[in-house]
């Protein structure tokens, strides 16, 4: 690549005072702008900072970097499609990367989940399934079953489908009720009869019969789907129960209920297997994906769809679109080819069994923190733990601030907070020294924010 481009010139003549302009996503943007965090370049398990200084990446950026960070084979595969096609419609058109990624994708999947529709974030994967759904009880005449069903304390974006069917008080209530017919399972967390799990809790499967009591509230005929997260991220690391998920599973099909995974986080490689889908032997009839299907390095989302309920839309008139639905950038073809890049390396490197062989040494050095000041739960899942600690007085979330904050900027380690909780997902790539470095770490900066 040419690196005197005019766009990495612009990059490396920024100044810090040209931060203004970017309204930053989930941010406290005075606060950033004020005293910022800055990421210049990552290498495998590394960020680094403009004066070089490598911070250990705590949390695969956002959970997607599964990978790590700038690996060559993804890399160049990226520059290699940018050469040979920057972009093609993929409204009635189609190209070679689309294809193969859609297919290497659905061979993860389990059962018959076999079709692939791409889109460009989690959010639009969210919204997609759940318009799949509707769209499906239209075209099959049961156009009735219009409610949707999500659980308190799900993340599954921020679109108005998501946030809908999502259960986070702060990402609904500025914004309306636009989306009626939706109704909640209760969140599966309870702290006295959970706290420090490893794994899947003993307690908490019959949470799912709440299934029951809202499709018998509202009458199984009017109910199109259930969206949950296998294990609930965002809020805060919420394994799901022994048994819940397949109790679900049970229950929609008692009803004849569509069951979502958003797999936006569980995906590829974080729980041990290719899908939790596959770690809880539960086939849900669709699956949502994004983050880690090509690492993180180009946007992609999608959705993997079962063959009947594909099946039911493939009628009519052979020139007619069946289903009016897409995105401009709906398998672009930068991202599939980063998609099946990422794969590549996953396969090859056998990522997703490091991440299983890895998990009961990641709990065993998390749960090491368990004495730390204000520690108040952990949990552990896959490569993913979560640590809750105590809010300070009158300022729930400040403590988890400060973490974060003290995290990059003395001790070289980032990671994620919701509220006054850090969350934990390294790439699946960490060593096990990293483990031990990457733990001692959040126990420094614990004990710094006390
Ligand atoms: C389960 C889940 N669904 C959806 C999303 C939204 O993804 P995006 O930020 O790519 O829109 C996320 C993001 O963290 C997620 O965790």
């Amino acid at each position: 690549m040419d690196g005197a481009s005019p766009g990495r010139a612009a990059i490396d003549a920024m100044q810090p005072n040209d931060l203004n302009s970017w309204w930053m996503p989930f941010t406290a943007n005075r606060s950033f702008k004020s005293s910022p965090r800055i990421i210049a370049r990552a290498k495998d398990m590394h960020y680094y900072t403009r004066d070089g200084r490598a911070v250990i990446d705590g949390s695969a950026g956002l959970w997607c970097c599964n990978a790590g960070h700038n690996r060559d084979h993804i890399v160049s595969a990226i520059q290699a499609q940018a050469q040979e096609l920057d972009y093609a419609p993929p409204f009635q058109f189609g190209h070679p990367a689309g294809f193969a990624a859609a297919a290497r994708i659905a061979q993860l999947a389990p059962g018959d989940l076999d079709h692939v529709f791409f889109c460009n974030s989690g959010s639009e994967a969210a919204d997609t399934a759940l318009k799949i759904a509707l769209a499906y009880w239209n075209i099959t005449g049961q156009g009735q079953r219009t409610r949707l069903i999500g659980r308190e304390r799900g993340y599954h974006g921020v679109g108005f489908g998501g946030i809908s069917v999502g259960g986070i008080v702060n990402n609904r209530k500025y914004f309306g009720t636009l989306l009626a017919g939706v109704d909640h399972l209760p969140h599966t967390y309870n702290r006295q009869e959970q706290a420090f799990s490893k794994g899947e809790p003993e307690w908490g499967a019959h949470l799912a019969d709440e299934l029951e009591r809202i499709v018998a509230l509202h009458d199984p005929s009017t109910v199109a789907a259930v969206i949950v997260e296998p294990m609930a991220g965002s809020t805060g690391v919420l394994p799901p129960p022994k048994g819940y998920l397949k109790r679900l599973r049970e229950i929609c099909d008692k009803y004849g209920l569509l069951l979502i995974f958003d797999e936006v986080i569980t995906g590829f490689g974080r729980l041990g297997c290719a899908f939790a889908a596959e770690r809880y032997g539960v086939v849900p009839d669709m699956i949502t994906f994004a983050k880690g299907v090509n690492s993180g390095t180009v946007p992609m989302g999608g959705v993997i769809v079962r063959k009947p309920i594909y099946d039911a839309f493939m009628k009519g008139p052979p020139h007619a679109v069946e289903l009016f639905h897409g995105y401009t950038y709906s398998g672009h073809p930068l991202a599939c080819a980063a998609a099946i890049a990422a794969l590549d390396v996953y396969r090859d490197e056998k990522l997703f069994e490091r991440a299983k062989a890895i998990e009961s040494v990641w709990a065993d050095a998390v749960m090491t923190l368990k004495d730390l000041p204000n520690v108040l739960d952990i949990r552990t899942l896959g490569l993913v733990a979560a640590i809750d600690l105590a809010s300070k007085p009158d300022a729930v979330g400040a403590r988890g601030f400060e973490a974060m904050d003290h995290g990059f900027n003395e001790a070289d380690l980032l990671m994620r907070v919701t509220a006054d909780t850090i969350a934990l997902s390294p790439p699946l790539i960490m060593t096990d020294n990293q483990v031990d470095e990457i733990i001692d770490k959040i126990g420094r900066v614990i004990r710094a924010v006390a």
